[in-house]
């Protein structure tokens, strides 16, 4: 297996800038290239042809690069395939696989997580998202993304049975202690496979599989997604989940007593902070956060109920999914915990406001049912 690293430093710019000019854009305005964050290499600015343009360039292993160059290349095939194209992705002017670039227009946005720290993202934002969301999973079934029937890895199941020695060593101490609470969690371990167990047996769409707000980007009022390296034809509960996860997990970092540097402060004035206390303020976030859920849930509802077979399908879509609320709920419940384990590698130890993401996500993983009203997934009355 071919497994060579690709490393930031040797591979970038330069190939950008040929790919650029092969495309007839022009290089990049010098001096006006910006580098942003993310896992992989990506810069934007200017081109000599004065389009604006976003370039990225796959890291990690060749193998897995090549994987989601063609994921993110599949997604843009199935996209400029759908009956009433929808812009719910930038446009994409050029690629080239054996470098792993990627080139899309520049957008002037604001990202989702951006919008919703400012208190800037609203219900109707949230419900047009769900229509976004909704217009990904109505897309026409490509024989290539019908094809790869790779569930995604997440969640881990095997490394709640044990964790590989390698991780093991490489492992933060936060790390440790949640893989050990998650790990001597029966109940818990037995509700997430119950969870894959139905995303199995779940009907399947094209779906995003990487959602989180800092991948949806407000263009023109519009919520847009980017990041297309995880798309397949997957259950669609993950990416709804995921959307109401990203709420639940802004309404446990708002919690003030649950952050440590504030817990500090208050434990001295009025002693130490309560489990009791912190769900209380968490319930209290949720109230303020929980009609974006809502709306979210109900723009994605009308528009998938509007849905119409596409010519080329070869059966009629199947009737609403009765279980579609549930599985979402159980995928938000697993979203909180994988936000605590991304943040986990960077800790010492598990704040509190990790232990609180992991007791609120149990609760919900364990009962996803009964979770369904109290996350905003009603019906619109
Ligand atoms: N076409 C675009 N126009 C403007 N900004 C973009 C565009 N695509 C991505 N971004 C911004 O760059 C960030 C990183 O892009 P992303 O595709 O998510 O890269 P990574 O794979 O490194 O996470 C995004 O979170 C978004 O804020
Ligand atoms: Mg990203």
């Amino acid at each position: 297996m071919h497994t060579s690293a690709r490393h930031p430093d040797s591979y970038g710019v330069p190939q950008a800038g040929a790919l650029l000019a092969r495309l007839g854009l022009g290089e990049f305005v010098p001096g006006r290239i910006r580098a942003l964050p993310g896992r992989n290499a990506s810069w934007s600015g200017p081109t000599l042809s004065g389009r604006h343009v976003f370039v990225k360039q796959l890291q990690g292993p060749a193998e897995d690069s090549l994987q989601r160059f063609r994921r993110a290349l599949a997604f843009e095939e199935t996209a400029v395939r759908a009956v009433q194209p929808r812009l719910c992705s930038p446009p994409l002017l050029g690629h080239c696989e054996s470098e792993r670039l990627l080139v899309h227009a520049c957008l002037d946005a604001r990202s989702g997580a951006d919008l919703l720290a400012d208190r800037a993202w609203d219900a109707s934002l949230s419900q047009a998202l769900g229509r976004t969301v909704a217009a990904v999973h109505m897309l026409p079934l490509q024989p290539d993304t019908a094809g790869d029937a790779a569930p995604p890895l997440l969640p881990p199941l095997h490394l709640l049975d044990a964790l590989p020695e390698q991780g093991y060593l490489m492992a933060s101490q936060a790390e440790l202690e949640l893989w050990g609470l998650l790990q001597r969690d029966t109940e818990l371990v037995e509700s997430l496979r119950r969870l894959r167990e139905s995303e199995r047996r779940a009907p399947r769409r094209p779906s995003h599989c990487d959602l989180r707000l800092d991948q949806v980007l407000v263009h023109e009022g519009k919520p847009i997604l980017v990041d297309w390296e995880e798309f397949r034809c997957a259950d669609p509960a993950r990416d709804i989940g995921s959307v109401v996860g990203e709420l639940l997990w802004t309404a446990v970092t708002r919690i003030p007593a649950a952050r440590d540097d504030t817990a500090a402060a208050s434990e001295i004035v009025s002693g130490p902070v309560s489990a009791h206390d912190i769900a209380a303020a968490g319930a209290r976030e949720w109230q303020r956060l929980r009609p974006l859920a809502t709306a979210f849930w109900h723009g994605y509802r009308h528009t998938d109920e509007s849905r119409r077979p596409e010519p080329d399908e070869p059966r009629k879509p199947d009737e609403p999914d009765p279980h579609l609320a549930e599985r979402a709920c159980g995928f938000a419940g697993w979203h909180l915990l994988d936000r605590v384990l991304a943040h986990a590698g960077e800790q010492a130890r598990l704040p509190a406001t990790g232990r609180a993401a992991v007791g609120i996500g149990r609760r919900i993983l364990t009962a996803p049912h009964d979770t369904i009203a109290v996350l905003g997934l009603t019906e619109a009355s």
